[in-house]
């Protein structure tokens, strides 16, 4: 066999268990904008899944949470596409067709250090009445992760801001892509932007392309989840003040003596908001899928004042794994004890917020071929 070297992936799944910190306690936003596109995928689901598709075995669905992590977020979100199914097959039952006994077989997908215990200890215990079966598929959504035209729907929230990996050139202080203190990109050095934007071509491409395989003719797929409108630049934005505020508690740090200063120079999140228009081009470039929606959908909380402390621990659930892995353990207490005293200090994060991000919905279908 060739001696092929797999491709680096970088793994950082959120905080698990059911502590304090953990992804469970501390996805109320995530969970708001599942719900908030709750009655949308019905309607979707509704109008694009055609029952007639050649090849489509009407008896078992199977149905795929792409970066699921922990927590009822995920179950959530299939339940109601799983709802769906059945509602729409009751409906074409009452026309004379389709009259079957339906089963689910969910797919929950991560990367193969999330907390899987934990969310299987929490299946809620309709998956236990021999209808829906779950297993857990784990591995990075970058790449294959099912057989061939086997998946009737995918979906995916909240989680495709995760690069597979952050940009070499930004970590490196001799080249122009140098991102010096800050920790993501913040849309005001060109270079900079430049190499995340490549990165995040390369991947969500990948991801489109896997799922271009793996869906069946007519299977479905479903992505939420957080971009900039074009124009915006991310430094302007709630989240783009809070990971500059992160940075700068990073900055404090170094100059204490607590992290070394090569350390803060190589880091970066592998996080990146692209523009709606960079997002919908990649989708297009792929060709496999007719875009069926792809629309800006508020989220619930956009207009609440969120406190400083709620964006903090938010993203603590989200960020600890990326942080120790680089700076090493014990650091992520000090870093938000110094968030909290310098937002107290400083105005708070929404007060120097002057652009919006935006939530996005996508339902693309796979063509048949
Ligand atoms: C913010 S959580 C979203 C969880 C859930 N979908 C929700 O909406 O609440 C993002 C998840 O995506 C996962 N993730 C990030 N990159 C991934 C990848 N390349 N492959 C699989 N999962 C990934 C993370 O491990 C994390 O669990």
């Amino acid at each position: 066999m060739a001696n092929v070297k797999p491709t680096l992936i970088q793994s950082y799944p959120m905080i698990g268990g059911d502590g304090p910190h953990s992804y469970l306690r501390n996805s109320t936003y995530q969970k708001a904008a599942i719900e908030s596109v709750r009655a949308k995928t019905k309607e979707a689901i509704l109008a694009k899944l055609n029952l007639q598709t050649p090849k489509f075995d009407l008896n078992l669905y199977k149905i795929a949470d792409f970066g699921c992590s922990v927590g009822s977020n995920t179950f959530d979100a299939v339940q109601n596409i799983v709802e769906t199914v059945k509602l729409k097959h009751q409906r074409e039952k009452s026309k004379g067709k389709n009259q079957t006994h339906l089963e689910f077989q969910i797919f929950f997908n991560d990367q193969s250090n999330n907390d899987f215990n934990t969310l299987f200890k929490t299946l809620p215990p309709y998956y236990l009445d021999h209808q829906i079966f779950a297993c857990g598929v784990p591995g990075s959504f970058y790449r294959r992760l099912f057989p061939k035209k086997s998946l009737h729907i995918g979906h995916a929230s909240n989680a495709l801001v995760w690069l597979s990996t952050t940009p070499k050139d930004i970590c490196n202080r001799n080249t122009q892509a140098w991102n010096k203190n800050n920790i993501l990109c913040t849309n005001l050095v060109d270079e900079v932007e430049k190499a995340y934007k490549k990165q995040f071509k390369k991947d969500m491409g990948a991801f489109i392309e896997a799922r271009a395989q793996e869906l069946l003719p007519g299977g479905l797929m479903i992505i939420l989840g957080l971009c900039l409108p074009d124009g915006v630049q991310m430094i302007r934005t709630w989240k783009g003040v809070f990971y500059d505020m992160i940075g700068d508690c990073l900055i404090d740090m170094a100059e204490s003596g607590i992290i070394k200063e090569e350390k803060l120079e190589s880091f970066n999140l592998p996080l990146y908001f692209p523009r709606f228009s960079e997002l919908k081009e990649v989708i297009e470039l792929n060709g496999c899928f007719s875009v069926e929606i792809m629309e800006e959908v508020k989220h619930p909380m956009e207009d609440m004042p969120l406190s400083d402390g709620f964006i903090a621990s938010m993203h603590r659930a989200a960020i600890h794994g990326v942080i120790e892995e680089h700076f090493g353990g014990g650091i992520i207490d000090e870093l938000f004890d110094r968030f909290s005293k310098k937002s107290t200090r400083d105005h708070s994060i929404y007060s120097k917020a002057s652009q919006k991000d935006m939530q996005y919905f996508i339902l693309l279908k796979r063509k048949i071929d």
